[in-house]
């Protein structure tokens, strides 16, 4: 689904990714993960249009994505979470949902003064659909509670909810298990697991944490210095020599954190 050949990121002269070459299989949970600095977050970046590369080419289903910005990749089902964006703290976790873009024709001119009627329907859909999304992701007690008040694996999870609002194809994720409790995790998970079994979702993972990975992840992908070191089930990975030694390069708690 997703071909990411030879990609290198450079700032000014640090190679934060550096000949990195991966695929994403259609119907995936691939798992990336390396050790902090490694270059995953910015090649996130560069597949999902928030960087342009130095060179190398990313691919999705055979067309050539390579520098396309975000809001073109959106379209195309390729979706990067981010946090909530600061201005919606003020609005109800379901207006959040209502918010997300997906061609509401209240976006046009024409139709806010002659489209009254039609709005007034695709609100009706909009809010029947963050609904159903709330209640998919178990939070529906949160409908009308301020999105800036929920905990962080809350917002973690409507950040998650916000890929429903639209027909993703590919969601790619992270770190969203950062500061997030065991219970939450689990919730993110088994959302994941479900969106990926009943919605055909494909998912990449940035996670450091090994269960969430285990759990959830294959195959699993492991960077280190800006390039691809080994790929392969989790146990495949944690058994891999150069993949221990890049943990061990980078300290001890690493090291227990892939549990080589
Ligand atoms: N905008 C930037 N400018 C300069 N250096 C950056 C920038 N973004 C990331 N880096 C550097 O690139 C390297 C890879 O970072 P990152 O992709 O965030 O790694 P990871 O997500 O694997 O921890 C790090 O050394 C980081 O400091
Ligand atoms: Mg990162």
């Amino acid at each position: 689904m997703i071909v990411v050949d030879d990609i290198h990121k450079h700032f000014g002269g640090f190679h934060a990714v550096d000949g990195a070459s991966l695929t994403i299989e259609a119907g995936s949970i691939t798992g990336l993960i390396g050790p902090n600095g490694a270059g995953k977050t910015t090649l996130f970046n560069v597949i999902a249009g928030v960087l342009k590369p130095t060179s190398g080419r990313v691919h999705m289903d055979g067309e050539d994505i390579t520098g396309l910005p975000p809001h073109t990749l959106f379209h195309k089902g390729l979706l990067r979470t981010f946090q909530i964006a600061h201005e919606f703290h003020s609005m109800t976790c379901r207006e959040n949902l209502m918010m997300v873009p997906g061609g509401q024709s209240g976006e046009t001119l024409w139709n806010t003064w002659f489209g009254t009627r039609r709005i007034a329907d695709e609100e009706r859909a909009l809010k029947a659909k963050a609904d159903e999304v709330l209640e998919f992701l178990t939070i529906e007690h949160l409908a009308d509670q301020k999105a800036g008040q929920i905990s962080g694996g809350q917002k973690k999870l409507l950040e998650l909810g916000r890929t429903m609002m639209v027909d993703a194809k590919i969601v790619f994720l992270d770190e969203v298990g950062a500061g997030v409790n065991r219970t939450l995790l689990n919730t993110i998970g088994d959302a994941i697991l479900r969106l990926n079994k009943e919605r055909n979702y494909t998912f990449v993972v940035i996670e450091h944490d090994m269960d969430f990975i285990g759990r959830l992840c294959d195959p699993v992908i492991c960077m280190a210095e800006g390039h691809v070191l080994a790929q392969g089930t989790l146990d495949e990975i944690k058994a891999n020599e150069h993949v221990i030694e890049a943990y061990l390069g980078t300290g001890l708690k690493n090291k227990d954190k892939v549990g080589a």
